[in-house]
């Protein structure tokens, strides 16, 4: 299946991404991940997206277009894949759509309130990209996957996290009415513990298989 995770800065696109990739053996593509990854690499694409990223702005469609189209002619995507982070604007997913037959896009739905509250309290593993809570973490510093010290991403900070919010309802937003007009939206509530948040997810995925 190829399943595009929609939703807002925060809401759990990455955590949940990764745990149903594991279960359903398919790839996690974000493209957070990809261009953060650009930027320490110092690769073209990682210059061009900088600037944008740190100040919580969306990378030109252009750019991120091109390493999605890339990166989905990749072997192991050919059994399906969950796009995370990605389309995030109009032109995104008509573009995605000339390039893949999306099955199910789920929309994980949490209150700008709450989301405030988890991006500030947000550590992510600079290696593999794995999110973790400062509440949950008890002390630890370390990313249970690889043992890279966690850090905190430049655009979690209060006043970066508003305008992420923003840019989300201006231009991410109007996708939940796109999808839904092609009977591909699966709604389910992100504001529930991350266990259950999993569970409704493989509930409405089922109902597409
Ligand atoms: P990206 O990396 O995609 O960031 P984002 O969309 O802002 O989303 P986040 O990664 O912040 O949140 P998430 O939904 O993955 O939540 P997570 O699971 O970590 O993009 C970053 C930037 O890159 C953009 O601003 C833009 O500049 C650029 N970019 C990327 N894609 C682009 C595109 N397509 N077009 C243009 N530009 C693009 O969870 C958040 C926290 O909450 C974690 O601490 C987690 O542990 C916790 N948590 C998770 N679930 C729960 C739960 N159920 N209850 C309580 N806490 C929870
Ligand atoms: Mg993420
Ligand atoms: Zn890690």
């Amino acid at each position: 299946m190829n399943i595009i995770f929609l939703g807002p800065p925060g809401a759990g696109k990455g955590t949940q991404a990764q745990l149903i990739c594991q279960k359903l053996g398919i790839p996690q593509i974000s493209t957070g991940d990809m261009l953060r990854a650009a930027i320490t690499n110092g690769t073209q694409t990682g210059l061009e997206a900088k600037a944008y990223m740190d100040a919580g702005q969306l990378v030109p469609d252009a750019v991120v277009i091109a390493i999605v189209k890339e990166r989905l002619q990749a072997e192991d995507c050919k059994d399906g894949y969950i796009l995370d982070g990605f389309p995030r604007t109009v032109e995104q997913a008509k573009a995605l759509s000339e390039i893949a037959d999306i099955h199910a896009v789920v929309n994980i739905a949490v209150s700008d309130e709450s989301l405030v509250r988890r991006l500030s309290g947000r550590l992510v593993c600079p290696v593999c990209g794995a999110p973790y809570r400062t509440d949950r973490l008890g002390g630890e510093t370390k990313c249970a996957v690889d043992g890279a010290t966690l850090i905190q991403r430049d655009d979690d900070k209060p006043e970066t996290v508003l305008g992420r919010l923003q840019v989300y309802h201006q231009k991410t937003a109007p996708l939940i009415d796109f999808y839904q007009r092609e009977g591909l939206l699966r709604n389910v509530d992100g504001a529930q513990d991350q266990e259950s948040v999993t569970g409704a997810i493989l509930t409405v995925l089922e109902a597409d298989r």
